[in-house]
Parts: structure tokens; C-alpha cells; sequence
């Protein structure tokens, strides 16, 4: 069985296109995305049609969908960019797109895995899972109920073990990067994002993970142009930072 893992999408339509021609030369018998499909891109709609047309996909709701809603407190978390974009977002989404994500689970399994947007402690606090913070690795890995346990959430690619040390010496993750796990170890795993990369690589990552060798592979889309995106992104009323956000 392999999965394909994805995050952050962030109505950014280009990349998400590039990520599923990509991958429909990967034989993945299985998509989990995790949650922030909207928020700070151009396309929302198009994003969640899209996403919603996968029959194979699992699709967390994330903060941003969270706040779309209104719902709780992730709306009020947001700095002043992500507030804007998200208004603007809301302001455009259909309703079969808004009913949509109100049906969005925050949490998935699939047998080593366990999947959340951000945390498995209290997932709609919306915490950030860091190296080195070991209060909230140590409580997101208690309260999951598998494993290995894998978030989005920070745009950043990650391996982390049960003190939030990282696995793999990488200070970014390029294509290509792997890791067999063990069968025996918890982990802490984040695909890093789609939509917007944020680990001083422009390039979206997912994850593959094939389930006969047990491997964990991070991807970078290569043929991705950032730039189509944040032309986009300016010719609109959303914030120009997020254009920049896009292009480094
Ligand atoms: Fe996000």
C-alpha cells in the first residue's frame, strides 16, 4: 500500500495540479490530506472542487477551514495576513464548498498512522509541533492513538522523535529524502506544505509512504513556478505579502 500525504494546500491551484499529475505516475493507492486546503491563495473554490473530486483522498479540516466557519478560536488566533485572506476567502466560497468543509473531520487513521491538521492533543487548539518543544511533542504523542503521527500545520518538513529531536540531520528536506522506520519507534512526521513552503524552499513537499518497505519519502515538485501564483495573488485585493510569501 503506498499513501500519498499532503498539507497546506492553501488554495494555491497550480501547485496542488502539479502535486496530482505528479502523483498519478506514483501508484498511490491512497490520499491524506491534512487540513488548510484554503486561506491565502487565489483559488479556494477550485481547490476544494478538486480536492473533492478525489475518490481516494482523506481530508482534514485545518484551522483555516476552521476559521472560514467562524468556528472556535481560530479565527481570533490568526496574525492580521491570515485574518484578511481568510475574510476575503469566506467571502468567496460557494455554499456546497462551505458545507463541504463543515463536514471535515479533525482527525484520521490508517494503521501505523494517525493523522491531524496540527496536534492530536486537542486538535482545535491548533498548536504548532516543533523540534525541540518537547511539552507539546511529548502531549501530542500521548494522546494519539497510533504510532507514528503526522501533522501539518507549520509548512515545515519534519521527522521527529518521542523528545522532539529530529530523526534525520537534514536542515531542509529535499527530494528524495527517506527514512525506513522501524516498525517499533514513535515518530512525529510532517509532509511541510503545498500550497506554501516555508522552509526557505519554494519547492511544495509531500510525503509517500510505502507500507511493503515501510518508507517515509519526502518529494519537492520541481516544475512548480511560484511566481504564476503570486501574479495571481496581485492582481487581486488579498494582502501582497502572501505573493511574496510564495516567491522568497
Ligand atoms: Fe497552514
Amino acid at each position: 500500500m503506498r499513501l500519498a500525504i499532503i498539507s497546506d494546500v492553501h488554495s494555491n491551484l497550480e501547485a496542488l495540479e502539479i502535486f496530482l499529475d505528479t502523483i498519478s505516475l506514483q501508484r498511490v493507492d491512497r490520499l491524506f490530506c491534512l487540513g488548510d486546503s484554503i486561506g491565502y491563495g487565489p483559488n479556494p473554490n477550485e481547490c476544494l472542487e478538486l480536492i473533492r473530486s478525489l475518490d481516494e483522498a482523506v481530508v482534514l479540516m485545518g484551522n483555516h477551514e476552521s476559521a472560514a466557519l467562524n468556528l472556535g478560536e481560530a479565527r481570533w488566533q490568526m496574525n492580521p495576513i491570515a485574518f484578511k485572506a481568510i475574510v476575503w476567502t469566506e467571502q468567496r466560497l460557494t455554499k456546497a464548498n462551505m458545507d463541504y468543509i463543515r463536514g471535515l473531520p479533525l482527525s484520521a487513521e490508517f494503521d501505523p498512522w494517525a493523522f491531524f491538521h496540527a496536534s492530536a492533543y486537542r486538535p482545535e487548539r491548533w498548536d504548532y509541533i516543533r523540534p525541540k518543544d518537547r511539552l507539546k511533542v511529548g502531549l501530542c504523542v500521548e494522546f494519539a492513538r497510533k504510532r507514528i503521527v503526522c501533522v501539518g500545520h507549520t509548512h515545515q518538513p519534519m521527522l521527529l522523535d518521542t523528545n522532539g529531536d529530529p530523526v534525520l540531520a537534514a536542515s531542509f528536506f529535499s527530494d528524495g529524502t527517506s527514512y525506513r522506520e522501524d516498525r517499533a519507534s514513535k515518530l512525529i512526521v510532517n509532509p511541510g506544505s503545498i500550497g506554501q513552503p516555508r522552509d526557505h524552499v519554494s519547492r511544495p513537499s509531500y510525503i509517500i509512504y510505502d507500507s511493503s518497505d515501510r518508507t517515509i519519502t519526502w518529494h519537492r515538485l520541481s516544475d512548480y513556478d511560484p511566481s504564476v501564483t503570486a501574479e495571481k495573488i496581485l492582481s487581486t485585493d488579498l494582502p501582497s505579502e502572501l505573493a511574496y510569501y510564495l516567491t522568497g
